[in-house]
């Protein structure tokens, strides 16, 4: 009989309000500064990762979005091994486990081109599903999952997450923690914003190098501000306080993408589309005497606004004023009920908002929630073929 073992999960995007942004040690990925982020509704965007091992199997091969890829990616290459070792020290060398290769098919419910962190949940996937067939404990895998993409590890978990950047050499005080749960604040809503623009020509990867090695600002903001900002906003989310928690989260994107201008040669990851939507939030709270809306962005130029259910009708509003499609058919994706605000008071609204109005600015805005960490799927949504090991 020949050995095989198949399991399918599932895994979310994760938006950083306290942005992750330089490593202290590339090769382990240890970074800079803690972060902390929510993690996505996996109804509107998820990663689903099949992963089969099979004495069969004459080679590691990987397929992404329907595409047969290459499985010598160097960061892939370190996630399979972690995963391998960690099952060997525990189980010896002669488990017919580790005389498998593994088939890997993964698919994205969003573009890949998309700007959105494809990286982390797509890491967070792979690595919660090899979890699941090597038996690894999952206190273990957010450690592990940073050796994908760093963000990758804030994807493990459900709700409001950190990373805590450790202090340890080796980095084994360096991991996720889940902070609150994803029923913790249930009117927090995000819409994502897909700016039409291709994508980002600076990896984060390089991006954060570069920072690292010439940004003097940059220092500024690992040794004086984040710790603060990070426990300010720790307090925000306990209390539910969407003022302050809004006002960080802007600062937040704000200093990141300082310090991304003050590296040298420049990084500009936000167009002005970014900008005009920069605009469009602030005058939208000035306007209401309140922060009812909060704008971030990460390495590209596509923007998430953090808001309370309570504001989505209104502002999606004034994005479809000030962003118009030339086709509504599937520009608002995730919304399940009628776009109708108070009209008297859009009225006012727009005349007091002063951004340029753009036609196909935005390729189209997505609405979603606060959601779970990765989940084991059933046999019926394997992406691979139990039989041929291929995908379907
Ligand atoms: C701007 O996790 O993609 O999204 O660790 O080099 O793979 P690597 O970088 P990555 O960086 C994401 C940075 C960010 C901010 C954030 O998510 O905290």
């Amino acid at each position: 009989m020949v050995f095989t073992k198949l399991i399918t999960c599932s895994g979310p995007v994760n938006i950083a309000v306290i942005k992750y942004w330089g490593k202290r040690n590339e090769e382990l990925i240890l970074p800079s500064n803690s972060s902390l982020s929510a993690t996505l509704n996996q109804k509107e965007l998820k990663t689903v990762t099949s992963v089969m091992a099979s004495e069969s199997f004459s080679e590691d091969r990987i397929w992404l979005n329907k595409r047969e890829e290459v499985i010598t990616n160097p960061r892939l290459q370190i996630v399979l091994k972690a995963i391998r070792e960690r099952y060997k020290q525990r189980k010896g060398c002669h488990d017919p486990l580790l005389n498998c290769k593994l088939h890997i098919c993964s698919q994205n419910n969003f573009p890949t081109a998309a700007g959105l962190a494809s990286s982390a949940s797509g890491y967070a996937t792979l690595v919660f599903a090899m979890g699941k067939l090597f038996d690894i404990p999952v206190g273990e895998l957010s450690q592990i999952a940073r050796l994908g993409s760093g963000s990758a590890c804030r994807s493990m978990f459900g709700g409001w997450v950190k990373w805590e950047m450790g202090e340890a050499e080796d980095g084994r005080d360096c991991k996720a923690v889940q902070t609150h749960d994803e029923c913790h604040w249930p009117d927090i809503r995000l819409l994502v914003l897909v700016v039409s623009d291709t994508p980002k020509e600076t990896s984060s990867t390089s991006g954060m190098a570069s920072t690292v090695k010439t940004s003097e600002l940059f220092q500024h903001r690992v040794n004086h501000v984040v710790t603060k900002r990070l426990g300010l906003i720790e307090e925000a989310i306990t209390q539910q306080n969407f003022p302050v928690f809004a006002q960080i989260t802007m600062q937040e994107s704000n200093q990141f993408h300082a310090v991304c201008l003050d590296t040298y040669p420049p990084i500009f990851y936000m167009n002005d589309v970014s900008k005009s939507i920069v605009d469009l939030v602030t005058q939208y709270n000035a306007f209401s005497r309140e922060i009812k809306a909060a704008y971030t962005f990460d390495a590209g130029p596509n923007a998430v606004i953090y808001t309370l259910k309570e504001s989505v009708a209104e502002i999606t509003s004034l994005l479809l004023h000030f962003f118009p499609p030339s086709t509504q058919e599937g520009f608002l994706k995730g919304f399940s009920f009628q776009i109708d605000s108070d009209q008297g008071k859009l009225e006012a609204l727009k005349a007091k908002v002063n951004v340029p109005r753009k036609v196909d600015a935005l390729r189209y805005i997505l609405l979603t929630s606060v959601g779970d960490g990765p989940r084991v799927l059933s046999e019926q949504e394997h992406l691979l073929s139990p039989v041929s090991g291929l995908p379907k």
